[in-house]
């Protein structure tokens, strides 16, 4: 494996792998697996799970990782190709990414969505410059359209779940006070799909995920014998639901326009998780979200304190994820 940036890029099979070696890595630990390598971890957006998890990941498999964040201790990179750079930035990626690079043996970048054009942010423009400039493994933190590090994570988390058969995923658009990027949903629609789940996308008119993004679960899904629907009936979606999958995205109708986002989403504030959506849902039907979460604007106490919470779990198990990814990038013959 030279690069994990999109779950899509690898067959079903393989991602099943991965996620056993993270179950192994979890019960059989390798504390001397990566002793001499070390991993660069550029952080363009703040973070506290990916942050944390792949520097204790890295850790207990025995190698090392360093971090920059732009602008806090380091100089403040400029990504604009052609810019003047007469502001605030005073480095280049062009040369920082390659000079980081040069001291790392494997470099994760995040890189969140600009949010102002959403054709570039679906074509993952900023991402994939910065990726341009990297010749080591290179590792999506969090791009524009991406999370795959919270989606392997999250496939394991599902895996451990009880119960065998079809199983009915609905992922919902929950309150939020600004919008938040497309990247969880994404990924995690597409991850849903890839794992033949009967998938559906529950959001309020002018939140619709974008075709490119239905479309590619869609595939998916063609392929490992699931489904993908979408519906702004919370009852319809939540029927028999054995997951529901909380995440808080910005409006699709209005990308870009701040004023018209938040016009849309005031009238929104009942998309708040409560106990009493889960009416015909399965009995046993578990709430996942990939944090961090607005306790009371996005999902209540009752729920994320109650029997179907899994939050928690989902959240570890970013660590041992991101371990067989680093495991498979960095151990020779792995
Ligand atoms: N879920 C997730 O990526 O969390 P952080 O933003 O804290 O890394």
């Amino acid at each position: 494996m030279k690069r994990f940036t999109d779950l899509a890029d690898f067959p079903r099979a393989e991602v099943q792998q991965l996620v056993a070696l993270a179950q192994r890595l979890e019960t059989q630990p390798e504390p001397q697996a990566l002793a001499g390598k070390v991993l660069g971890l550029l952080f363009m957006n703040p973070s506290l799970r990916t942050l944390a998890s792949f520097q204790a990941g890295m850790a207990r498999l025995g190698g090392s990782s360093l971090v920059i964040t732009p602008g806090q201790g380091t100089w403040q990179f400029e990504t604009r190709d052609g810019a003047v750079m007469t502001g605030a930035a005073a480095e280049h990626i062009r040369e920082g990414l390659p000079v980081l690079s040069s001291y790392c043996d494997a470099l994760g970048i995040r890189a969140f969505a600009a949010g102002e054009d959403l054709e570039d942010d679906l074509a993952d423009k900023r991402f994939k410059a910065m990726a341009a400039l990297v010749d080591r493994p290179l590792i999506n933190l969090e791009s524009a359209i991406n999370h795959p590090c919270q989606a392997l994570a999250d496939w394991k988390t599902l895996d451990e779940l009880p119960g065998s058969g079809r199983r009915k995923f609905v992922l919902s658009w929950v309150s939020h006070p600004k919008a938040l990027p497309l990247a969880v949903p994404a990924a995690t629609v597409h991850m849903a799909a890839m794992r033949g789940m009967d998938v559906v996308v529950l959001r309020p008119e002018g939140f619709a995920l974008p075709p490119a993004i239905m479309d590619k679960a869609r595939r998916a899904a063609a392929d490992s014998g699931g489904s993908v629907a979408e519906t702004a009936d919370r009852a319809e979606a939540l029927a028999g639901a054995h997951v529901l999958y909380a995440k808080e995205w910005g409006s699709t109708r209005h990308y870009g326009d701040e004023l018209a986002d938040q016009a849309q989403r005031g009238s929104l504030k009942d998309w708040c998780l409560r106990d009493d959506w889960f009416a015909g849902a399965a009995p046993d039907c578990r709430v996942m979200h990939c944090l961090p979460v607005r306790r009371n604007s996005a999902i209540a106490d009752e729920v994320l304190d109650g029997p179907r919470s899994i939050v928690l779990r989902q959240a570890y198990n970013r660590m041992p994820a991101q371990m067989a990814v680093l495991y498979r990038l960095l151990k020779p013959g792995a």
